[in-house]
Parts: structure tokens; C-alpha cells; sequence
């Protein structure tokens, strides 16, 4: 496959260029200034030259705190920029995938979501993304599937595994939140989840296969849980170790609220798809810790 993917440095477009390309597949990775998702002439166009068989939908404005003063910003990215790549994948008549986020529900509920839990973001963040969502949905939603995924982490960009490590490096104790939970996904895992989800909207023109799915790890963990998983293999790979002190929320204010239950069910795109991410600790577990990339 072809695959055009917006974003150049992001955690997922990185992993998917690593992924892709293991498994025999030309990624063409598009980010800043050729396509910015504020611009739908530069979206076409980059598209539009880049002769994909399918659109990965991977960038997006995710500083999830600096989303609720700069919500223009977010919304003109996460909200009107996936419209415009669905617009020109509809022009183009290839399948869109689109990531989305668990931000989209605000935690309150006790189990795991489905697909067809109500929709209600507690923050900017989600609100934006959910724009995203249906942006996707209305503009080519006969021919996209919206994938939701959460808690990403790889050794790329920023994101919670790097801190925790960048941290433990410098102190005896880490104090990590302990009452918000979810599933920590890696993003090489995600990366596959998207390539055969790729392959199924390709090779079947199945309505079924289309529309809004959870994908993440299995096994869920609180922000502690996953912390103390991370140092445990960094330290089982001579990286940095540290004691996780758990702490609550109300104990570490952000501008944003989190949902306090990020948990997501993936039985639909198991059932549908037949894509089952692994757990998160076997995944985890399994990973090399590229430690000389984090201190740098
Ligand atoms: N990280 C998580 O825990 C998490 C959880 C749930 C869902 N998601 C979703 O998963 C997707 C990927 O997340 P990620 O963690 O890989 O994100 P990331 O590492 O923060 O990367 C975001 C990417 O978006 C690009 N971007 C931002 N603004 C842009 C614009 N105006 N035009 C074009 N590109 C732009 C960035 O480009 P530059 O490199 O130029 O900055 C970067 O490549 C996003 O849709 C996110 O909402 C992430």
C-alpha cells in the first residue's frame, strides 16, 4: 500500500514510518509548511500529489493544558483540518483513516467505553478532537474509520514514558497520579492496528467497516501503575529507576480536567476488523528502552 499520512514528527506518524515500512508499505509522511491542517489548499495539494491509496489522519494540535487558551488554534486544527483531509479523500476516492482520542468521554462512567457511549469532553482538547470526529464523518464518512486511541507512548516525541524517565534520572522519587486510569498503548502497536485496518477498508467494501472504533492495549493501569511498569523495565535495561509515590489528582491541578476513567473497549474493532492490540505490560515489557535518545 501507499500510504500518505498527515504529520512529519509526531509519535504515531514515527512509529507508522518504522511499521510501514517493515512490512513492505511506502509512507509518505506530510507535515509543516507542505500541508498544515490550518490550510485546506496546502492539504490538498500535498495530498493530492502524494497519490496515496489511503489517508492516515495521524497530526493534530495535543497540548492538551495549552488547548484550553489557545481553543482557536486547537479547534482550527483537531475540527476543521480533518474535514479538509476528508474532503480531498473523498475528491481522491480513497479510504480515510482518522485518529481520534478517549478524550472525547468525560471519565464519569465505571466500565470501559463503547462506541456508542454519549460523547461529552471535559476539556478543549476533546472537544476539539470530537469536532474532528464528525467533521471526518460527514464530509466521507462512507469511506472512513475513525479510530480512538489513548495514553500513546514511544520512544518519539513527548509523551508520559519519557518524562518518567527523564525524572527518574535525576530523582530518587516520582509522585504519579493513581486515580485516573486507562490503557497505556504503545504507538508501534497502534501502527499496525492502522495498517490492518487499512488493508480491511481497501480490500472490502463493507459499510461494517467503517464508522467509529476503540483501539487500544488491553489491560488497564492507573498513571502509577504504568510509571512503576516503566521503570521496572528501565531499570531490567540499566536505565534510570526511581520509588512511584501515588498521588490524586485534586494533588496535581492542571489547567485542563482529565477524565478520571479512560478506559476503552475494543471488542468492536476485534469483532469487525480482527485487530486485538496486546497488553499493555507485555507490549511494555517488550520494548527497548532507547535510553541514549531520551537524555539527549
Ligand atoms: N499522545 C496521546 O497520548 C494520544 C492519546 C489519544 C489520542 N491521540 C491522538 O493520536 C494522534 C497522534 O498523536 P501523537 O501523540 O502522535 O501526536 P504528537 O506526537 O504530538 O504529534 C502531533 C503531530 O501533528 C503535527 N501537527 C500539529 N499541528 C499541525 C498542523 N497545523 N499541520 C500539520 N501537522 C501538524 C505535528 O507536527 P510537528 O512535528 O511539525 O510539530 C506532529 O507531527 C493525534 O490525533 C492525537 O490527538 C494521542
Amino acid at each position: 500500500m501507499r500510504i500518505a499520512v498527515t504529520g512529519k514528527s509526531g509519535q504515531i506518524v514515527t512509529a507508522l514510518r518504522e511499521r510501514g515500512k517493515a512490512a513492505g508499505h511506502e509512507i509518505v509522511a506530510l507535515g509543516r509548511p507542505e500541508l498544515n491542517l490550518v490550510d485546506p489548499t496546502s492539504v490538498f495539494r500535498a495530498l493530492k500529489e502524494a497519490a496515496p491509496d489511503v489517508i492516515v489522519s495521524a497530526a493534530a494540535y495535543t497540548f492538551v493544558d495549552g488547548a484550553e487558551q489557545e481553543s482557536t488554534l486547537a479547534f482550527a486544527v483537531n475540527g476543521e483540518g480533518p474535514g479538509a483531509v476528508a474532503r480531498t479523500a473523498k475528491v481522491l476516492d480513497v479510504p480515510l483513516i482518522h485518529i481520534s482520542t478517549d478524550y472525547v468521554f468525560d471519565g464519569k462512567l465505571d466500565r470501559p467505553y463503547v462506541e456508542t457511549d454519549p460523547v461529552m469532553p471535559a476539556g478543549v482538547y476533546g472537544a476539539s478532537k470530537l469536532a474532528g470526529e464528525q467533521a471526518v464523518l460527514v464530509e466521507h464518512g462512507s469511506n472512513s474509520a475513525v479510530l480512538r486511541v489513548a495514553w500513546v507512548y514511544s520512544p518519539f516525541g513527548s509523551n508520559f514514558m519519557k518524562t518518567m524517565l527523564r525524572i527518574a534520572n535525576e530523582r530518587d522519587e516520582v509522585a504519579v497520579i493513581a486515580d485516573q486510569i486507562g490503557n497505556p498503548t504503545n504507538a508501534m502497536d497502534i501502527s499496525d492496528g492502522i495498517l490492518s485496518v487499512a488493508k480491511n477498508l481497501i480490500a472490502r467494501d463493507d459499510p461494517a467497516l467503517r464508522g467509529t472504533f476503540h483501539m487500544t492495549a488491553s489491560g488497564e493501569a492507573s498513571w502509577a501503575d504504568f510509571a512503576r511498569g516503566i521503570l521496572a523495565v528501565s531499570a531490567a535495561q540499566g536505565g534510570p529507576s526511581a520509588r512511584v509515590k501515588a498521588i490524586a489528582t485534586a494533588d496535581y491541578p492542571t489547567q485542563a480536567v482529565r477524565p478520571a476513567n479512560s478506559r476503552l473497549n475494543c471488542a468492536l474493532i476485534e469483532r469487525l476488523h480482527g485487530v486485538a492490540l496486546p497488553d499493555w505490560r507485555t507490549s511494555l515489557e517488550g520494548m527497548v528502552i532507547p535510553l541514549h535518545s531520551i537524555f539527549v
